[in-house]
C-alpha cells in the first residue's frame, strides 16, 4: 500500500513539475507599440521547439515583460532580441518574413 502510494506520489510530482515548468512558457506576449502591426509572441510555441527558459532569460531578454526596446537596426539578422535567432539559420530570417512576426490589426 505504502509503496503503491510512493508510486502515485512520484507519478504525481513528476506531471505536476512538469507542468509548472511549461506554464510560464505558455505565456503570449503582445507587442503593440509600433507602426508595422502588433507582434505576437509565443512562449508555448517556443517551449514545444525545444527551446528552454536559459535559451532567452536572462541574456537576451529580461524578466520583466516591456523591458526589451526593440528598433528596426535590432533587425539585422544575428543583431539582437528575436534576431539572435531569427537569422535564417536558427529560425525562420527577417527578409521576406515581417508578417509572420507583425500581424496587422483587424
Ligand atoms: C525564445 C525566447 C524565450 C524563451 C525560451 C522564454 N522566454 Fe520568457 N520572455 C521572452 C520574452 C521576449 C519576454 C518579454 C521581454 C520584454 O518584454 O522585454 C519574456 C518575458 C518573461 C517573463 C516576464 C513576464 C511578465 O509579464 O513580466 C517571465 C516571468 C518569463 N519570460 C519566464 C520564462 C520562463 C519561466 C521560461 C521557460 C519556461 C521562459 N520565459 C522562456 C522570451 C522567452
Ligand atoms: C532562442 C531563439 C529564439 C528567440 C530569441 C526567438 N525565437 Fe521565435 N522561434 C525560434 C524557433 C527555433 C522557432 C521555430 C522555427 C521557425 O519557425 O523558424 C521560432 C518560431 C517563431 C514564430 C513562428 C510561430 C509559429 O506560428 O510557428 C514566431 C512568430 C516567432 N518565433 C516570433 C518571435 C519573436 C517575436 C521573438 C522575439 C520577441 C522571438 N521569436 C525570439 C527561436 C527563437
Ligand atoms: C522575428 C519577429 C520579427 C520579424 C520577422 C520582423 N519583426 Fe519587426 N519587430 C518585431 C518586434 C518584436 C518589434 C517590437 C515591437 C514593439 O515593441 O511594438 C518590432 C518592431 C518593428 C518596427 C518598429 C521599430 C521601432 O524603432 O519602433 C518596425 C518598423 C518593424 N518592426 C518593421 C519590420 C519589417 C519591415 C520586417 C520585415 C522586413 C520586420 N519588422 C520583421 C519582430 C519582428
Amino acid at each position: 500500500m505504502k509503496s503503491k502510494n510512493a508510486v502515485i506520489f512520484a507519478f504525481i510530482f513528476v506531471f505536476f513539475h512538469a507542468v509548472t515548468l511549461a506554464v510560464p512558457a505558455g505565456k503570449i506576449i503582445e507587442f503593440t507599440k509600433n507602426p508595422m502591426g502588433i507582434v505576437i509572441f509565443s512562449g508555448k510555441i517556443h517551449a514545444e521547439k525545444g527551446l528552454k527558459c536559459n535559451a532567452c532569460h536572462p541574456s537576451i531578454f529580461s524578466l520583466k515583460k516591456g523591458t526589451a526596446e526593440i528598433n528596426l537596426v535590432d533587425h539585422k539578422e544575428g543583431n539582437k532580441y528575436c534576431f539572435l535567432c531569427h537569422n535564417g539559420t536558427k529560425a525562420f530570417a527577417v527578409k521576406d518574413n515581417c508578417n509572420r512576426c507583425h500581424i496587422k490589426e483587424k
